[in-house]
């Protein structure tokens, strides 16, 4: 069956700032036939202190790019300074509250005084040009000023999810060498609280943390440490709002994010001020077709990719006004996005295809509760979305009249490669149909040859740079090498599987490594096993992804009982392994089942078999492949068993 097109909406293409697929092919064509113009031409929408002398120098063989070369601006002032001429009053950020109803605006005038009084604390507190902040914040303005505040003196910010445990923060900290650390007394979602000052606390200990900031988010007294914690409000109160900019080479890092991979410790992805402040500024502009006085309301949490690109950095440099959503999406009910849309006027909105799965099951009545009538673009990321998925947000979110735009993209490449253009690109629901303007995707089969034409699949790969590329690893550029560019020399591998259908679509398939996506978030299940390893109820572990209605994926994990667990009951060691992964990792990593087996399936060399484990987690028993290669065939059978018994 042909798939459906839906064709972009007459009232959007007039506006749009690409406003037909004619439009678009002319662009992408004048991209590819000269690059280095192009992204010259794109970065005009920066604010330059002094101009960059050459466009880009790239070579992949080494993993090294660099963009818009001597080059100086700084991130923060293109994100706020810049506006105090003529958008001084208009609000930059509105803050959406947990308790509904709840609204906080800030001008790009407070935002400024804001940004100011952080950068003198964090000066005052020894911060220096070149040096990592911790910012463990839920989500309230005060990390929005947190992240611009780095940018402002030149620190560099490493935010970490509110959600990761003790230990994944420690490992962090400790890893970017943080010495100040921002956080809350805690946390407020969904009417929950989240203690993450004790969280901070212990992920601390014995690490040289030299201050903890501390912005009182609840009423709720917190132990504080004398002279390592200081209260967040008390020490703003001293600074003045005025701070110098630091000037900024345009290679100079702006952040780190860490990010799960196949194997060990999470990589801190290191990105720079130049590249990723045009890429992000002038993604947000287009994908979204973003306009002066548009709300933008991107629903995803400061924490990740998501939130640094399209809640701060680039609406922010683009002069727009963001949202900074603390809630959830059923809090109080599965009405609250679309109240939160009616109430701001939000004309664009971005969220994952698992929340909308979530929200689907409640039916069209608490979208109907709400007219929507501001919005325009509708966008979807961090994981493939259903064909029914994307129809429906089409359909009964955006009543038929807006753009949706399925947005591919990763940590690394700091903004969005792959997407529909709300004016210009006819959709089929569930692609992310087209690579953005100087963006060169390549598919290639097992052994690295090119996969030309249509109606191909295969791994996914980018073949030449783009300004919103990671730079590095903190503090192992022979990892970050390895993991993007060997295994198909002189490309980037983005870990993805993709097809290229009869006319061109591109449609990822998930992960081809050992990586799994929940709810839009990426764990590595070596990262898990680590966590089950470390416990002595478990002596091996392999983790597998299995398919989830409205997570997308969730884990299932397979433990042989270490020596530690003679004598307890399998269900103990159950609840017992699923707290470890928890305290290991955070919530996000919660283990759908752990399942104890006597053996797990290796072949006579003792690689485990992860494809049959695989089919296994999803009850698909019947096509388990040849199993006679293994070294115990009968394991096989007993896992089948473990299985079905714990499912009844
Ligand atoms: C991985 C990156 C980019 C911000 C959120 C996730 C998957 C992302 C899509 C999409 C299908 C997607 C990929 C990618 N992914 N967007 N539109 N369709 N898959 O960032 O944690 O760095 O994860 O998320 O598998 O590699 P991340």
């Amino acid at each position: 069956m042909a798939d459906q097109i839906i064709h972009p909406k007459s009232n959007l293409a007039r506006r749009a700032h690409v406003a037909s697929f004619e439009q678009y092919e002319q662009l992408y064509a004048a991209s590819l036939r000269d690059p280095r113009a192009f992204w010259r031409e794109r970065a005009a929408r920066v604010d330059w202190f002094h101009p960059f002398e050459r466009t880009c120098r790239q070579d992949f063989g080494n993993a090294e790019v660099a963009w818009y070369l001597g080059g100086k601006l700084n991130a923060a002032y293109n994100c706020v300074d810049r506006w105090l001429e003529d958008r001084a009053e208009q609000t930059a950020i509105i803050w959406v509250a947990d308790e509904p109803g709840e609204y906080r605006h800030i001008s790009f005038h407070e935002l400024h005084e804001n940004v100011g009084r952080l950068a003198n604390l964090l000066r005052a507190h020894g911060v220096r040009k070149g040096d990592r902040v911790c910012i463990y914040l839920p989500m309230i303005p005060e990390a929005a000023f947190a992240m611009l505040a780095c940018a402002r003196i030149g620190a560099v910010h490493s935010v970490v999810f509110a959600g990761f445990s003790a230990e994944s923060l420690r490992d962090r900290i400790d890893d970017a060498d943080c010495q100040v650390v921002l956080t809350a007394n805690e946390g407020l979602r969904g009417g929950k609280v989240i203690p993450l000052k004790a969280t901070v606390d212990a992920a601390v200990e014995g690490l040289p943390v030299r201050s903890v900031i501390v912005k009182q988010r609840t009423d709720t007294p917190t132990p504080m440490k004398a002279g390592r914690d200081y209260d967040f409000d008390e020490e703003m109160s001293k600074q003045r709002a005025f701070c110098p900019v630091e000037w900024m080479d345009s290679e100079d890092p702006l952040f780190v994010l860490y990010t799960s991979g196949s194997t060990g410790r999470p990589k801190g992805q290191l990105h720079t001020t130049g590249g990723y402040l045009v890429y992000a500024s002038y993604t947000h502009e287009l994908v979204f077709d973003w306009h002066r006085g548009d709300v933008h309301f991107c629903a995803a949490d400061v924490g990740w990719i998501t939130g640094h690109s399209y809640i701060v950095y680039g609406p922010l440099c683009n002069g727009a006004t963001t949202v900074m959503f603390e809630s959830t999406p059923v809090y109080p009910d599965a009405s609250r996005y679309w109240q939160v849309v009616d109430d701001v006027q939000a004309s664009i909105f971005y969220t994952a295809p698992t929340a909308l799965r979530a929200l689907i099951r409640f039916g069209d009545e608490p979208v109907k509760q709400y007219g929507r009538e501001s919005l325009r673009v509708l966008g979807s990321v961090g994981e493939p979305i259903n064909p029914e998925v994307w129809q429906w947000y089409h359909d009964v979110v955006g009543g038929g009249r807006c753009a949706v735009v399925d947005t591919w993209w990763q940590t690394e490449t700091g903004g969005i490669l792959i997407s529909a253009l709300p004016g210009a690109t006819p959709c089929k629901p569930g692609s992310a149909t087209f690579p953005l303007p100087g963006v060169r995707p390549m598919l290639v089969d097992e052994q690295g040859t090119e996969l030309t034409g249509n109606d191909v699949a295969g791994n996914l790969c980018i073949t030449g740079s783009w300004p919103g590329q990671a730079r590095t690893i903190l503090g192992d550029h022979e990892r970050f090498r390895q993991t993007y560019f060997t295994t198909y020399p002189g490309r980037y591998f983005t870990g993805d599987g993709c097809r290229r259908d009869a006319d061109g679509y591109y449609w990822i398939t998930g992960r081809v490594d050992d990586v799994v996506n929940v709810s839009g978030h990426r764990l590595g299940t070596a990262e898990v096993e680590s966590a089950l390893v470390a416990h002595d109820y478990c002596a091996e572990a392999a983790v597998v992804a299995c398919p989830h209605e409205v997570k997308g994926q969730s884990i299932y994990c397979y433990v042989i009982p270490g020596q530690g667990a003679e004598g307890v009951e399998p269900a103990t060691i159950e609840q017992e392994l699923v707290k470890a992964v928890r305290d290991a990792i955070g919530g996000i990593a919660t283990p759908e089942r752990v399942q104890v087996v006597p053996g797990l399936p290796k072949t006579r060399s003792g690689k485990i078999m992860r494809r049959i484990l695989r089919k296994i987690a999803e009850s698909n028993y019947e096509d388990l492949g040849d199993i006679t290669t293994l070294a115990e065939p009968a394991v096989v059978e007993q896992i089948v068993a473990g299985h079905k018994a714990g499912k009844s």
